[in-house]
Parts: C-alpha cells; sequence; structure tokens
C-alpha cells in the first residue's frame, strides 16, 4: 500500500468512529418543522389522540386514545406502516379492555411489552405481551399504581427506568407532577399507592401529558409537561440528571416553548398537545437522539371548537430543525 492510501484508509476510519460517537445535545431554543394531519379517525369515532409509539419489527407501531361521535372514550392501535404517510391508510384498531392514554414500551430485562394505562381497574394499570401489535394478545389488566391524589385524579401516566430502578411519573390536571419508583427487579408490578410531588406551579403551567426520556450520549433526562396557553396547548421541558432527582426548567414560555404555535412551523393546528417523542429504541430506558428529534403530537383543526370531548384530535408530526 502506498502512503497516500494508508492515510486515507486512517481518514476514513477517523471520520467513521468521530461519526459513532458524535451526540448532540438539547437546543436551548427548539425550531421545529411538522407535517400536517397524518391520519384521520375511521368512521364513528371523532379523535384520534395520546399516542405513545414504538419501532417493532422495523415498522411504526402506534397506540392512542379515540373518543366516539358519542360520549363514549377508548383506545386503539394502529396496524404496523413503514412510513408516516401511509399511517393514513393503516388500520385502526380498538383495544379491549379500553387502555386511555397508553404508553407503551419493551421492558428488555424481562424480555415483555408493556402497555400502561388509565381509568382501569387501578388508578393506573398495565398489560402485558410478546406481540405488541395484536390487539388481542395483550394479558388481563394488573395493578400499576393504586395510589390517588388529593384533590384531583391522577392522569397520563409515563413510565422510565435506569439501571436500578423504575419510575412512573404521572400528572393531575392541577398544577402539579407526581412520581413513584421501584427497584426495577419488582417490575412488572405495583408500584404502590404513594406518590411525591416533583413540580408544582400554576394548573395552567402543568396541566398534563408529561412524559420523561433519557437523552442519548448525555447524562441526562428530559421532561416535557403539556401547558394550555393563550393560544393552545403547547409543552414546556425540565431537565434532571438524575430520574430521582430534581428537576430544571429548560423551556417554560409560550412565546418559547419547547413545543407550541411559536415554534412548531404547523399551519393546520395551534395546539401541540399529548403525543410521544420518538425514541431510539422501544425499551423502558425511553431514549431520545436530540440530533434526530421527532414528536408525533395530537393536533386539531384552527377553526375548531366545542365540546372538548369531540374536539377533532389528529395525528402530526414534528421534526427538529438545527
Ligand atoms: C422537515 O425538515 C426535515 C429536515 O430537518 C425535512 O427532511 C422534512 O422533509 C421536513 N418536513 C416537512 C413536513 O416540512
Amino acid at each position: 500500500m502506498r502512503l497516500l492510501e494508508v492515510g486515507i484508509l486512517l481518514l476514513a476510519s477517523a471520520t467513521a468512529v468521530a461519526a459513532r460517537v458524535a451526540a448532540c445535545a438539547l437546543p436551548s431554543t427548539y425550531r421545529w418543522n411538522s407535517t400536517g394531519a397524518l391520519a384521520s379517525p375511521k368512521s364513528g369515532w371523532a379523535s384520534l389522540k395520546d399516542f405513545s409509539h414504538v419501532i417493532y419489527n422495523g415498522q411504526h407501531l402506534v397506540f392512542g386514545s379515540f373518543h366516539d361521535t358519542g360520549s363514549t372514550w377508548g383506545s386503539m392501535n394502529f396496524g404496523l406502516f413503514g412510513d408516516w404517510s401511509n399511517m393514513a391508510s393503516a388500520s385502526q384498531n380498538k383495544m379491549t379492555p379500553g387502555t386511555v392514554a397508553p404508553t407503551v414500551f419493551y421492558f428488555a430485562p424481562k424480555n415483555i411489552w408493556v402497555l400502561a394505562y388509565q381509568w382501569g381497574p387501578t388508578t393506573f394499570s398495565y398489560l402485558t405481551s410478546s406481540n405488541p401489535s395484536s390487539v388481542s394478545g395483550w394479558s388481563s389488566p394488573q395493578p400499576l399504581f393504586s395510589g390517588t391524589i388529593s384533590g384531583a385524579s391522577a392522569i397520563d401516566q409515563t413510565v422510565i427506568g435506569d439501571s436500578s430502578n423504575m419510575y412512573l411519573f404521572f400528572a393531575g390536571d392541577n398544577g402539579k407532577i407526581y412520581r413513584a419508583s421501584m427497584p426495577i427487579g419488582n417490575f412488572p408490578g405495583n408500584f404502590g399507592s404513594s406518590s411525591t410531588v416533583i413540580l408544582s406551579d400554576s394548573t395552567n403551567n402543568l396541566f398534563e401529558a408529561v412524559q420523561v426520556y433519557s437523552v442519548q450520549g448525555q447524562n441526562q433526562y428530559l421532561m416535557i409537561v403539556e401547558a394550555i396557553g393563550a393560544n393552545g396547548r403547547y409543552f414546556r421541558s425540565f431537565t434532571a440528571t438524575n430520574l430521582g432527582g430534581t428537576w430544571t426548567a429548560q423551556t417554560t414560555s409560550e412565546s418559547k416553548p419547547f413545543a407550541g404555535k411559536a415554534n412548531s412551523g404547523a399551519t393546520w393546528t395551534n395546539d401541540i398537545s399529548h403525543g410521544d417523542l420518538i425514541r431510539t429504541n422501544p425499551d423502558q430506558t425511553m431514549t431520545i437522539d436530540p440530533c434526530n428529534l421527532q414528536f408525533l403530537y395530537q393536533g386539531r383543526a384552527t377553526n375548531s371548537g366545542g365540546s372538548y370531548d369531540l374536539l377533532p384530535y389528529r395525528p402530526g408530526l414534528l421534526t427538529l430543525q438545527h
């Protein structure tokens, strides 16, 4: 080999190593672009909501809630689809029992899929499965959290683990975010009945739809919480270095939010509401990659209104702009 060829080889392998270890930090200011609405509810349903997303067998697997055109909430999944442009034609499959506001993930230590939800037999409940794309392949409901909160209803759970513990975070539509935890060896199981308030603010500032993620390549966790703004629903963000520790505000205003009308790039919706950041893998670490950040959210037509239960929410996808 001539010296020039050796040099080129060295340069090529150095570039490959750099690409493998390169990690992005979360930006301090977020700017997104957005698709339009990616799917419409099937006949008899008024809305598609509260999305939880994983990649399963190389395809998108999305769970959500729906409200029918009458007075009933339920839950569903979409049939597997390969590309976001195929979401509109994916089947919409009702779940029984109704697993409203679902959180789906793969619990790697026990090689089992977990679907956590609200309004089951206990405050929060879960199902397990070895085939998460099959709506009929899930276990019977098990208790995930049996506690209550003072003066409000616990709502919108999410679950995340580090190497030693599993954590449950939830909201109360009351300006508070709550946390419970258990040793990872006890999971799947019941977090019990006690919880700790970890964030407290006005009702509008910490409303619902809390999600917590590990930030890939950083010793950092990201929490997003849905807020009620003057111009629609938007997300505020917090960071921590320990899931059991304290959270520091990162984006707190409607004019410079994590995601909202001010920075979404969306024209079809003012609301950027309950959804899931796209994770790098489906496991309990809930890991996101700030180099390639996307947010599957629920939005609704800017001219829509009326009864909250019947608002015409639909899925949309934000992509972070660098
Ligand atoms: C959003 O931006 C990404 C690049 O970051 C681009 O690939 C994509 O096509 C854009 N999507 C929309 C809906 O504009």
